[in-house]
């Protein structure tokens, strides 16, 4: 039995961090075990332009304490009116890794979002033309689309359409939650990857609403039935290389989850790479879990892999905080409910 495991520093391909007070308490949370992360535009106001990107990786590294390494990979959030030119300048200076599609109205702070794509379609095809990644928040939003179908249907109504109209469109489906998005990318090429987060490995839609309502659990996309979170865990630890971590650390503080209309979000920064290596010793994988956390992502951004290394160790059992303080307010960390024996221990 395996009780230690080295790996590659991981990174984390889709993080929010938030601003101002949060920022400041949740940046060390994903910064003691991941050497870069991608960074989430949708602050208020979002972050649309190059010098919008910019200050607030200025922001994010001004935040990191003494000691710390981490390097932010800046996105900027798609709008019907985002600059090509502005953003291939932000691109080619190094600043800008990826551009963020949210359809207008699909989850925390989308309202600047996309509603008519046609309006992005110039955008889209600069970025194909300079190998610029758009990663896409994969759910319609229309009204009369029930929530646990929103993904199937925006394979098939959005995304689809997008790439076969932008050849050379490197795209990257941002937290699958189901089988329909698993198949997707396999029946796909290279251009084509698809993040998962560490909750859709672990939670389906019963954690979340049978015996109460686990506002905790609440995310976006919602989890689904066992038979896509059972998908979605066999594409992580299957080695396939268009998959990769992405967690969707999402932290909202606890008045705001628990409210009487509850943001989506769950907050694993402290404890994911600890759940993970619990997951891939589940399914058998732990041979797979440098390439799920360290190695695909890496790959498909077309950036170099970390020269360091973290350690796993199984021992006893694991404790994490319950909660973290932020200047903002409590904001609670993922319980997985059950306890989990992997320390990150170098
Ligand atoms: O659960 C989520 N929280 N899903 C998202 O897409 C956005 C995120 C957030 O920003 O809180
Ligand atoms: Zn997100």
């Amino acid at each position: 039995m395996t009780h230690s495991l080295t790996i590659r520093r991981p990174d984390d391909w889709h993080l929010h961090l938030r601003d101002g007070a949060m920022l400041q308490a949740v940046l060390p949370e994903t910064a003691r075990h991941f050497a870069r992360a991608i960074i989430m535009p949708n602050l208020v106001p979002p972050v649309v332009k190059g010098d919008h990107a910019a200050a607030y990786r200025d922001r994010i590294l001004a935040a990191l304490p003494d000691g710390m390494t981490f390097e932010p990979l800046m996105t900027l959030y798609l709008t019907e009116d985002t600059d090509a030119e502005d953003m291939a300048a932000a691109h080619a200076s190094g600043l800008v890794k990826a551009v963020k599609l949210y359809p207008a109205g699909a989850t925390t702070n989308s309202a600047s979002g996309v509603r008519d794509f046609d309006k992005v379609r110039g955008v889209l095809e600069k970025m194909a033309e300079i190998g610029l990644p758009l990663c896409v928040h994969g759910e319609v939003t229309d009204a009369e689309i029930d929530i646990f179908d929103r993904e199937a249907v925006f394979i098939d109504r959005v995304l689809d359409p997008i790439r076969k109209a932008t050849p050379g469109l490197r795209v990257v489906m941002e937290h699958i939650t189901t089988s329909n998005g698993v198949e997707y990318v396999k029946a796909n090429d290279t251009d084509l990857g698809a993040t998962i987060t560490t909750h859709h490995l672990i939670i389906n839609r019963n954690h979340l609403l049978v015996g109460g309502i686990r506002p905790h659990y609440y995310c976006l996309p919602v989890a689904k039935r066992e038979e896509h979170r059972l998908a979605l865990r066999a594409a992580a630890t299957s080695g396939d290389v268009r998959f990769f971590l992405g967690t969707d650390s999402a932290p909202h503080t606890d008045p705001n989850k628990l409210s009487d209309c509850g943001c989506a979000g769950c907050f694993t920064a402290p404890n994911t790479m600890s759940l993970l290596a619990h997951v891939f010793e589940e399914e058998g994988a732990l041979d797979k879990l440098e390439g799920f956390a360290s190695l695909n992502g890496p790959a498909f951004y077309k950036l170099p892999v970390n020269s360091e290394t973290i350690t796993l160790t199984k021992g006893d059992v694991a404790e994490f905080p319950d909660k973290i303080e932020t200047g903002d307010g409590p904001v609670t960390v993922f319980d997985p409910g059950f306890p989990v024996h992997w320390h990150v221990t170098a």
